[in-house]
């Protein structure tokens, strides 16, 4: 028996922007309250992902001070949830070895992330091409490593967007595996989709918005003043149907929809058309002051939060908190390497 487990990670890059927030972080806060107390919660800062592209340590450390400011700004309570960095868990990386041992080369190469990190087209698949020169194994693996951080929780249920529903998919195939070679250890992990599946770019709503896109204006980073925020939405590109008025088209007005979608999301709302109704006859100047406001509104407390740990809980907080996380995280962790250890004879 496994008792109900969230569990979720995020990269330490900088301060997660309105994509992270809608599609990941704020459904970690909901938990606090939809989830019974016997659900576990575990979020971990996974900064063995972040190294995958190579960061200075003063960086490095830097980000993981500011993701974990971050995770406390926006509610997350550790004395409810467990929250911890990777690498203090080498549980993690000791079953990602397991694991790479019964994964398939041919599956990993058919992952999107390293051949749109290496901005390399997604009908190219073959470890042959050229372009995989400059593939790195970790980057090429990283599903895998994923996978285990996933298993070593004995996860049941995964928070995600969309970008990394495929991941999920091969972490159900590894367990398969696993069982398959060592007999069962792992639950199967469900994907759950947050309702924000995917927050487009705001300068090209073709993309995701991203930590890594080259434009800052193109993401809303949660620290950024209201005056950042009206900013960036005031250029957010849209299109020119102007007689069209404020309307609700996916594929026609990409821009304009996902400006409709941030601000139904912020209020939970999912009717997308309904919302675009309700801002009838209005300019598109007008609209997008009143998106600005909305995004602000709901940044205010996440912004003062921030500040407030940063100024008055300083570094020797934030380490007690990750610390103590960590020692619950590795406990868990162990439960379930003794298993797998000893279903494989180590
Ligand atoms: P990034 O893709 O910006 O590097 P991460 O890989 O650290 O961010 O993702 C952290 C979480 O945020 C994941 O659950 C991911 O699915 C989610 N996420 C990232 N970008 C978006 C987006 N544009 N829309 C919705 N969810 C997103
Ligand atoms: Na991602």
């Amino acid at each position: 028996f496994t008792p109900k487990t969230i569990f979720s990670g995020i990269q330490p890059t900088g301060v997660p922007h309105l994509g992270n927030y809608l599609g990941a972080l704020k459904q970690w806060t909901s938990f606090q309250n939809t989830e019974t107390e016997s659900t576990k919660l575990i979020f971990c800062i996974v900064d063995l992902h972040a190294i995958t592209s190579p960061q200075k340590a003063s960086n490095l450390r830097q980000w993981k001070k500011e993701m974990l400011t971050t995770l406390l700004a926006i509610g997350l309570n550790p004395d409810r949830c467990i929250i911890f960095e990777q690498s203090r868990v080498p549980a993690h990386s000791e079953l990602m070895w397991i694991l790479s041992c019964i994964s398939s080369t041919g599956r990993l190469s058919r992952m999107t992330q390293w051949k749109s990190k290496l901005g390399i087209s997604e009908e190219h698949h073959s470890l042959e091409d050229k372009s995989t020169e400059t593939l790195k194994l970790g980057l090429f693996s990283y599903p895998v490593l994923q996978a285990a951080d996933i298993l070593v929780h004995r996860a049941t249920h995964v928070p995600v967007g969309e970008d990394q529903a495929q991941h999920l998919e091969l972490t159900r195939d590894i367990v398969g595996a696993f069982h398959h070679n060592y007999g069962k250890v792992f639950p199967l992990p469900a994907t759950l989709l947050s309702p924000a599946k995917r927050v487009m770019s705001l300068s090209d709503p073709t993309q995701k918005m991203s930590k890594s896109a080259p434009d800052p204006k193109s993401r809303i980073l949660l620290t950024d003043s209201p005056t950042s925020v009206q900013g960036k939405i005031k250029v957010a590109l849209t299109d020119s149907l102007e007689t069209y008025g404020i309307t609700y088209d996916p594929q026609k007005r990409p821009g304009l929809s996902n400006l409709i979608e941030i601000y139904a999301h912020i209020q939970g709302r999912e009717d997308f058309e309904h919302v675009a109704s309700e801002f009838e006859g209005l300019t598109k100047k007008v609209f997008k002051e009143r998106v600005a406001d909305c995004i602000n509104e709901s940044l205010e407390s996440i912004r003062s939060e921030y500040t407030r740990i940063t100024e008055t809980e300083g570094d020797g907080f934030l380490e007690k908190v990750v610390r103590e996380g960590s020692a619950k995280a590795a406990n868990s962790a162990e439960e379930t390497m003794v298993k797998v250890r000893e279903a494989l004879g180590l």
